[in-house]
């Protein structure tokens, strides 16, 4: 489905599950919320069990661990379960979602947390017709980003992004890349430059 800017719809609320993997990261965080606030039924895939309420609290009906999702896929084809999905993590997860997705679903390739190879068969796309949807934030068109923040203003829900975001002093920093490394922040982590 494309629209004058040449974005595509994931998929229509009541499809089915969408899928959002590094969930309780900061892309997959905002993903859960703006789902949510769409109308879908969002699955979040997270490692941590201590992020589940959460990630509940932002909008996930369920949750799966990411470690079921991270093994290498074992045939072409596996039984369709996903509506859509986006992927912060790459490697055989996001190899997994394309061989899980619905007939004609899309994914979003957002991220590579665990990994930037793609061990997968093209027979996904052959006999399901699905999509793989490349997502560059960097050098996307100033017209599909205009569109995007507009989307935002209405999409993304006020509450729940405070909820996701904690704010730190810039001498935090060296600790805070440690826990980054460590895969241990949560949501999002805005550093205030004008405090020490
Ligand atoms: N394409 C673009 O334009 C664009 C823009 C922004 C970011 N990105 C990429 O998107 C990804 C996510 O960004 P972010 O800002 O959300 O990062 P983040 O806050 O560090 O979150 C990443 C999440 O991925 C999961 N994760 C970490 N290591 C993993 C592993 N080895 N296997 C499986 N899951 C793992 C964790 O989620 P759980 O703890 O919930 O499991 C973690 O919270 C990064 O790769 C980033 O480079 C791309």
């Amino acid at each position: 489905m494309g629209s004058s800017t040449g974005t595509f719809e994931l998929a229509p609320p009541g499809a089915g599950e969408v899928l959002v993997t590094g969930a309780a990261g900061g892309l997959g965080s905002v993903a859960i919320a703006v789902l949510a606030r769409l109308g879908h039924q969002v699955m979040a895939s997270t490692g941590r069990s201590a992020t589940h309420d959460y990630l509940r609290g932002l909008g996930a009906g369920a949750i799966i661990d990411r470690a079921l999702l991270a093994k290498t896929p074992e045939r072409p084809l596996d039984g369709e379960r996903w509506a859509g999905a986006i992927d912060a993590v790459g490697g055989t997860t996001l190899a997994t979602i394309l061989t899980q997705l619905k007939y004609r679903a899309s994914v979003a390739a957002c991220g590579l947390a665990g990994g930037n190879d793609l061990p997968m068969t093209v027979i996904p796309f052959l006999l399901r017709g699905v999509n793989l949807l490349g997502i560059d934030s960097v050098m996307c068109p100033l017209p599909e980003r205009l569109a995007a923040w507009e989307r935002l203003v209405h999409d993304v829900p006020m509450d729940r992004l405070d909820a996701m975001t904690e704010t730190v002093p810039l001498a935090a920093l060296p600790d805070l890349a440690d826990a980054i490394l460590k895969g241990e922040t949560r949501g999002r982590v805005v550093v205030d430059v004008n405090s020490g």
